[in-house]
């Protein structure tokens, strides 16, 4: 088959990557795709939303199957418009997708049908907002309801920080019209995790769990990243084989049964983000793809097919497929320009990609040199090491071996990555 995958960061890589290991795959392309991606499959220059593009692209070039790997071409309907010209892909509809694009709506939902979650209210006048925040307890949480990369929450420890996150959304629209409306949110205390299952319209495949570091500073210092680190299995003492049943029963089937009363069947991959409170777990935010960096220590340890099983969902034909994770850990560390997540210079060489021992670097923010003999960094986050091993301690081990190997101007790493497990 001919397979297309849409992104270009480390996930798509880590896609990729697992995708060669498909006896089913025959030839694999990226839009747009970086230089790690290159190595592996044939990088097409143009963008995850130009979906007007890709949807001509993949008519004339016959590609056979499409994976979307970030939220903005889901939210904006990329599954509509290729499913309307009676293409294949994986990835849930633009309907499906608000689950991740409005956070009113999935709030409305998860309230709905008892699912739980923060109590928030979700409000489109300021003055209403403001009136209601000098009665929320604190810390407060503050929410554009749209997409905004990862920006849009604030956490306020006073009311002045609410009231000045409520002014920066809807007056100064620091994120568009993703801030027409905002959610007033309860703050959840407890560890966070991450958890992802496929799903095929109705049915719920295995679950597969990882933590995320989001903070840019080693101790959770800093400002909010895309994501600085990541291990999967969570720790036994955090997840376990009830937890998991718990997630299945009390969330993941009641919000894809929400989803099928809304007709919005949901087909791709389910992320949700849960806190581990001392009442059970709660979800903060569902996604509709999958994690970066969590795809980069979940993929390694997929068993399965993955050709197969995003195949299986794409068809709602989930359910005979039995999908397999490995026991063994998996730790990865990102590496990123210095300056994000704020302003950084691009364009610095990189060495050392491939002189590691038993890791593998999944790249994002890199580029190949016009004449094709080095790479170059072209982001914020530039490359996720990941390595394998029988214990999170192990795993940590060896990709902080490798990880000085790599050199560019001012890189930087989180240090503290499964640290403490
Ligand atoms: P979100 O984009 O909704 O995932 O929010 C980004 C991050 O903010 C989450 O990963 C949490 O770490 C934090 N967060 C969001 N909502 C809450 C909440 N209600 N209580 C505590 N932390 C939260
Ligand atoms: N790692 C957080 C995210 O992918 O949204």
């Amino acid at each position: 088959m001919k397979v297309l995958i849409v992104g270009n960061g480390a996930r798509e890589h880590a896609i990729a990557w697992k995708l060669t290991q498909s006896p089913g795959v025959s030839e694999l392309l990226v839009a747009p795709g970086n230089a790690g991606t290159a190595q592996i499959a044939r990088n097409v220059p143009i963008g995850a939303t130009n979906i007007g593009s890709l949807l001509d692209f993949a008519k004339s070039e016959s590609i056979e199957f499409t994976v979307v790997g970030p939220e903005v071409p889901l939210a904006d309907g990329i599954v509509d418009r290729f499913q309307d010209e009676g293409l294949l892909i994986f990835g849930p509809s633009k309907a499906a997708a608000r689950i991740e694009s409005s956070k009113a709506f999935a709030k409305r939902l998860m309230t709905a049908h008892n699912i739980p979650t923060a109590k928030a209210e979700t409000f489109s006048s300021m003055k209403d907002a403001q009136a209601h925040i000098e009665q929320c307890e604190l810390p407060i949480v503050v929410k554009a309801d749209g997409l905004a990369a990862g920006k849009g929450v604030l956490i306020a420890r006073t009311r002045e920080e609410a009231a000045d996150a409520l002014r920066r959304c809807m007056e100064q629209r620091a994120f568009g019209s993703a801030g027409d409306q905002v959610l007033v949110e309860e703050y959840l205390q407890g560890h966070e995790i991450s958890v992802f299952a496929f799903v095929d319209g109705d049915y719920v495949s295995s679950i597969v769990a990882a933590c995320d570091y989001k903070r840019v500073g080693d101790g959770d210092v800093g400002p909010n990243t895309g994501g600085m680190g990541s291990y999967s299995p969570p720790a036994s003492s955090v997840w376990n084989r009830d937890l998991e049943a718990q997630v299945r029963r009390d969330i993941l089937e009641p919000v894809v049964k929400a989803l099928i009363a809304e007709d919005a069947y949901y087909r791709g991959v389910l992320y949700l983000g849960l806190m581990l409170t001392g009442t059970g777990p709660r979800v903060v935010e569902f996604n509709c793809r999958m994690g970066d960096p969590e795809a980069q220590v979940t993929l390694p340890r997929l068993k399965s097919d993955l050709l197969e099983i995003m195949l299986a969902t794409a068809k709602g034909k989930l359910s005979g497929l039995d999908i397999q994770w490995e026991q063994r850990a998996v730790v990865g560390v990102v590496v990123a320009s210095g300056g994000y997540p704020g302003s950084y210079p691009t364009g610095y060489e990189i060495s050392g990609i491939d002189d590691l021992d038993d890791a593998i670097v999944f790249q994002a923010g890199t580029r190949q040199s016009d004449d094709g003999l080095t790479t170059l960094t072209d982001g914020g986050r530039v490359l996720t090491v990941t390595a394998t091993g029988e214990s999170h301690q192990e795993a940590r081990r060896r990709v902080y071996e490798n990880i000085d190997k790599i050199r560019f101007r001012d890189s930087f790493y989180r240090r503290d990555i499964g640290a403490g497990l």
